[in-house]
């Protein structure tokens, strides 16, 4: 099997699938998918490990299907990590530039981000994101790099996100008794903003919103960095199980039905017309109307919807995302669904397939497999930086993966 330096790997963990990729980072810089893995996801809950045995398990197969498909043997990987217990805040940090030119250097940098991240939280909370939004020099704000720059003092605006110490661990063990290190944990948001976004909607602001099957995740971008995350525990999950108490089905065939026929606006829906779902334990089916189906979805979707809305007016962040919303994960795949959070947010929403990348994009090209996409984006970009920073040996590794976005 193949190995090598030039190999990126991205393991997603959802609620309902784990998704690998295995990505070669080509000389002109682009991206090409080689190898995807794709398993039911077993022993995860909403982002925690709820057994580790059959976690293991789970991201065992998809890596055994991506390394299949690429030839490549799966030694580290960048693995996300999401879920209602992820925290964020921003934060500032301020240092006196240290050089007796008084000219910024990446040491001086380090130090901000650092500074801006010695906040007091909670014991049992770890910090796995610094992301600088804009750099200060004296009174000048908004500078996105400002190496080689003069000044007496340099300030930072971070947006922090941290997760408890324990999950980390427990996805940790799980990836280590896989057989592979984990190279950064990402928060599955920041991977999805590679692999969806564009750097005008970044800039402009916009809101990034996954759909996931037992979280949806809102994240808000804005002159090109994240400034606000928030995660509900509502996902496709709770779709089906609405479909499956008021049509009286089982779990299963309602996610089938739901699929298949579902649409989050009853709006779209012509009125007779009838499709036929499965009651797989009773062994029948029964003729119901699309309409019925809608009548069930939509009431959800606008709950889901007015919830983000309301973090996001309570954040004061209307005015913020101009380039309006942009919709992943699986959830985002209902018919009706951009419609609805068009109408409850009043902003134009799209649909986030994954962009800029080669190869293997019939199979990745769907919001199903953004996170997956943008961990490997995300691993490409930190290992560009990672090697201009080694040639030139001027900062050491533990600082590498803070310099995010803005680079
Ligand atoms: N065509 C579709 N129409 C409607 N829903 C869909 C469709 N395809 C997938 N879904 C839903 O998408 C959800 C899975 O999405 P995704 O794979 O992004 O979630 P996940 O990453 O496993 O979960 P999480 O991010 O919450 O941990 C499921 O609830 C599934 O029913
Ligand atoms: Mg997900």
């Amino acid at each position: 099997m193949a190995k090598g330096d030039n190999y990126i790997v991205g393991i997603d963990i959802g609620t309902s699938k784990i998704g690998v990729i295995v990505a070669k980072l080509l000389e002109n810089g682009e991206i090409e998918i080689v190898g995807v893995g794709k398993s039911e996801a077993k022993g995860m809950r909403r982002g925690s490990v709820s057994n580790l045995k059959e976690a293991e398990a789970s991201i065992k197969n998809s890596c055994l299907e991506a390394e299949s498909m690429s030839g490549y043997s799966i030694e580290k990987a960048y693995v996300s990590v999401g879920g209602t217990h992820i925290n964020s805040i921003n934060s500032r940090g301020v240092v006196a530039i240290s050089a007796k030119d008084k000219i910024v250097t990446h040491q001086d940098v380090a130090r901000v981000l650092q500074n801006s991240s010695s906040i007091t939280i909670s014991g049992d909370q770890k910090i796995f994101h610094t992301i600088p939004q804009e750099y200060i020099i004296d009174d000048q704000d908004g500078i996105s790099d400002p190496i080689g720059m003069h000044g007496q003092r340099l300030e930072a605006n971070v947006h922090i996100i941290m997760a408890p110490v324990t999950t980390l661990q427990n996805v940790g063990t799980v990836i280590h008794n896989c057989g592979i290190e984990v190279e950064d944990f990402v928060f599955n948001l920041i991977a999805d903003s590679y692999a969806v976004l564009t750097p005008e909607e970044m800039e402009l602001g916009v809101a990034l919103i996954n759909i996931g099957h037992g979280t949806t995740g809102i994240s808000v971008f804005e002159k090109g960095a994240i400034c606000h995350s928030h995660i509900i525990p509502i996902g496709g999950e709770l779709f089906t199980n609405d479909l499956s108490v008021l049509l009286k089905i089982g779990v299963m065939d309602a996610e089938i039905a739901k699929k298949k026929y579902g649409c989050a606006l009853t709006n779209m829906v012509s009125e007779d017309e009838m499709v036929e779902i499965t009651n797989s334990s009773q062994k029948k089916s029964s003729v119901v109307s699309k309409m019925k189906i809608a009548e069930i979805l939509e009431p959800r979707a606008v709950e889901l919807f007015q919830l983000l809305y309301e973090n996001i007016r309570d954040a004061r962040l209307l005015k913020t995302i101009n380039s309006g919303i942009v919709l992943t994960g699986g959830g985002s795949l209902l018919p009706g669904i951009s419609e609805i959070a068009e109408k409850v947010f009043d902003h134009h929403a799209r649909s986030g397939e994954p962009m800029g990348i080669s190869g293997l994009t019939t199979i990745v090209g769907t919001p199903l497999f953004s996170t997956a996409v943008g961990l490997v984006q995300y691993g490409a970009k930190m290992s560009t930086k990672g090697n201009a920073r080694s040639k030139k040996g001027t900062i050491s590794k533990l600082f590498s993966k803070i310099f995010e976005i803005f680079e």
